[in-house]
């Protein structure tokens, strides 16, 4: 898969692209991901990418030219890439979601938004606009760290199958509670069937305590 990132701040990726899971895919292979400080499409004085708003008000926001400049030279090299756009009043991203992009796509482009706002014609570029919760961001350089972490660990060879078949949201449950070493601490033991090496059992005690985490935690995901 490649993503690339349309960003004003670089710099705020180096940890996310370099550090634990993330880092390992890059190597393998299995994502490429090209961090592109769109300024550089700037046509203006001062590579300038953002203006005031007509009809007034505060801020700055984001004009159109650069973006469309940046996008088209992607496209013109890969005219399926994907382009999403990060903004508060996009559709919510939920794990659904991230399963089917890491299924259905093999080039993504996010772009992150700053200051105030963007050109509203940006909109008309991207093919989805994703917000990563309801409350507001000072940019969407996290929601597109949050979305493309959320989709790489899903491709082919990044994690285990096994952690991926046991997670929440998999079958619209949340995960059961897990333990290890040791057997006891400060008198809080860990549950006997866990101990018991029945397989069966196990897996039944695991499913009740997912239904029942659900029910009791996040009732809305059983309608
Ligand atoms: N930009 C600012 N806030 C955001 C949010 N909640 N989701 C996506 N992009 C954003």
């Amino acid at each position: 898969m490649i993503i690339d990132i349309l960003t004003l701040f670089p710099g705020m990726f180096d940890g996310f692209i370099n550090e634990s899971i993330i880092k390992r895919a890059r190597d393998k292979g299995i994502v490429k991901i090209n961090i592109i400080d769109f300024r550089k499409y700037s046509k203006l004085s001062n590579n300038q990418v953002d203006d005031t708003p007509y009809g007034g008000g505060g801020g700055m926001v984001l004009m159109i030219e650069p973006i469309y400049d940046a996008l088209k030279e992607i496209k013109d090299n890969d005219k399926d890439a994907y382009v999403i756009l990060l903004t508060p009043d996009g559709k919510q991203f939920r794990q659904e979601e991230a399963v089917y992009l890491s299924k259905n796509r093999k080039h993504l482009v996010f772009i992150c938004g700053h200051y105030e706002g963007f050109d509203e014609r940006i909109r008309t570029l991207c093919d989805l606009e994703i917000s990563i919760g309801d409350y507001v961001l000072t940019g969407g350089e996290l929601p597109a760290m949050v979305i493309s972490d959320s989709i790489i660990r899903l491709l082919d060879g990044v994690i285990t199958n096994t952690s991926l078949d046991s997670e929440s949201f998999n079958d619209k449950l949340l995960d059961y509670p897990t333990y290890t070493k040791p057997r006891e601490f400060m008198g809080m033991k860990v549950p006997d069937v866990l101990l018991s090496g029945d397989h069966a059992k196990i897996a039944e005690w695991r499913y009740k305590q997912k239904l029942e985490r659900t029910k009791e935690r996040r009732p809305d995901l059983l309608k």
